[in-house]
């Protein structure tokens, strides 16, 4: 095989779409179920294309490297292997103490370490390195996320045709919150690098412009600019999930059973789910307060109702999601205590990863789901809960700040700052009539059902096709 096939597609991500574990017989390695895997799948998997990303193991000897970059090499995977010094400055450091906390509005969590962001530069150059050993100038290059924003620029100073898009799954802050980072000129030059920048939202969209205007002090027609003599455009692509996926899980008879089983757990009460990964971004403490407020106002509920609340581990070496895992602890514990019998445990907390088979039995046994982001990209978990509910009622309560509340307006939106509008909300969800849980339902079931994870990456993809076409008329100009 020649990698440097004319035409292939390349996707760049931080992580690999696989798990790689240690047992006791050595590595195993499967591809992840994850949504973005799965709508690149018909991508990555076809003729020469490939992934490249961290497959997230540090590798023990070169013996051990080789295995894993051969076993990649067979799924069309190329690795990144990162140094534990790596790891520390790149993706703990800079990526989620800086640019995590920048764009999900969180500023005074952010933590500027100049070596954190020298680290962060050498990476998205080691990102290139090996990008480069497989490119051609007419290939495609879809990069993915916030870790990888230098990047785009990396590759266009060498392939000045190169077909790049950036997608940024997090949102993008107001520019004058961008602005408190030291090296955001860097960073927006780098995104610029690509040919088709995207975004979740429309607000999104606009905060990118408006920082490349007011900090790089770059014109913009609409949607887009020229930068070094080439166009840039700057677009808006809501991510979809996998939806047959999820439907027909909740459909299947194993996990139909395991719904049930969960319900009769808890003796038919109510059950209000939450699922996210450990992040101060996702609410989750605004969630418990609410929940408390909910009982404490509507002492009728009591007995009555169970927060299932699942957090999933996630970035523990970062200093403030320690914190954020023991305050949710003690929460937790002091509700448990104050509220509950020995028959009623108020909060059913677990902080753990479960398959894919039992969350779709959590989303077909919830009554309600309950989504408290105070910031989020978009948020899957809601549009995965809608896609298990064709056949059993349910209601979403979704943050009115994550961007999936920008497509799903027939859930109860919540400002998740407000404790008492979360509580009501909740309240109104637990009491909605039958007819109206299956109006709301049905109207975002069939916006998750059209605008699924696949119908995302064909437009994505069209739209660079379009931009090629047009930049090759610039270029003969
Ligand atoms: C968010 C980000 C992704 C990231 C994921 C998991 O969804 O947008 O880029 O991969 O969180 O976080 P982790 O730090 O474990 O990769």
């Amino acid at each position: 095989m020649n990698p440097k096939n004319n035409n292939k597609v390349i996707i760049v991500s931080n992580r690999l779409p696989v798990k790689i574990e240690r047992k006791e017989d050595g590595l195993v390695i499967s591809p992840s179920e994850g949504g973005l895997a799965t709508g690149l799948g018909s991508i990555y998997n076809a003729g020469n294309n490939i992934w490249v990303g961290w497959p997230g193991i540090i590798p023990q000897d070169e013996a051990e490297k080789a295995f894993i970059t051969e076993e990649l090499r067979a799924l069309n995977l190329v690795p990144v292997f990162l140094t534990e010094e790596e790891i520390l400055g790149y993706y703990e450091g800079f990526s989620n103490e800086v640019l995590w906390p920048i764009c999900h509005y969180s500023p005074s969590y952010a933590v500027y370490d100049t070596d954190n962001w020298n680290t962060y530069v050498q990476v998205n150059e080691k990102f290139g390195q090996i990008v480069r050993e497989y490119i051609d100038s007419e290939d495609t290059v879809w990069i993915h996320d916030y870790q990888l924003m230098l990047l785009p620029n990396v590759l266009r100073k060498q392939y000045e045709k190169l077909s790049i898009g950036y997608f940024q799954h997090i949102p993008f802050p107001p520019d004058e919150v961008f602005r408190s980072i030291p090296w955001r000129n860097e960073l927006l030059l780098g995104i610029l690098g690509a040919d088709l920048t995207a975004f979740h939202t429309f607000n999104d969209a606009q905060h990118f412009l408006d920082a490349c205007t007011h900090i790089l002090n770059i014109p913009i027609r609409n949607n887009y600019l020229q930068i070094r003599g080439r166009s840039a455009y700057v677009e808006v692509y809501p991510m979809g999930i996998d939806f047959d996926k999820f439907n027909n899980l909740s459909k299947d008879a194993g996990v139909k059973e395991r719904a049930l089983e969960i319900k009769s757990y808890f003796k038919q009460r109510k059950i209000i789910l939450s699922i996210d990964r450990l992040d101060y971004s996702k609410g989750i403490i605004q969630r418990i307060v609410a929940f408390e407020e909910l009982l404490k106002n509507y002492p009728e509920l009591r007995d009555q109702v169970v927060l299932y609340m699942l957090v999933v581990p996630s970035r523990d070496k970062v200093k403030q999601y320690k914190r954020l895992r023991d305050e949710i602890d003690r929460r937790v514990g002091n509700i448990n205590s104050v509220y509950g019998s020995t028959d009623w445990t108020p909060i059913a907390y677990f902080y753990n990863s479960y398959p894919v088979e039992e969350l779709s039995a959590l989303y077909v046994a919830a009554d309600v789901c309950l989504i408290t982001s105070i910031r989020d990209g978009m948020n899957l978990v809601s549009k995965e809960y809608i896609a298990s509910k064709e056949e059993t009622s349910g209601v979403l309560v979704l943050s009115e700040l994550a961007g999936a509340s920008k497509e799903l307006i027939d859930a109860v939106h919540v400002n998740p700052n407000s404790v008492d509008q979360i509580s009501h909300a909740l309240h109104f969800a637990l009491h909605m009539s039958e007819e109206e849980k299956l109006n709301r339902m049905k109207a975002n079931f069939d916006l998750v059902k059209k605008f699924n994870i696949h119908h995302w990456v064909e437009i994505f993809f069209a739209r660079m096709k379009e931009i090629k076409i047009q930049q090759r008329k610039e270029f003969a100009r």
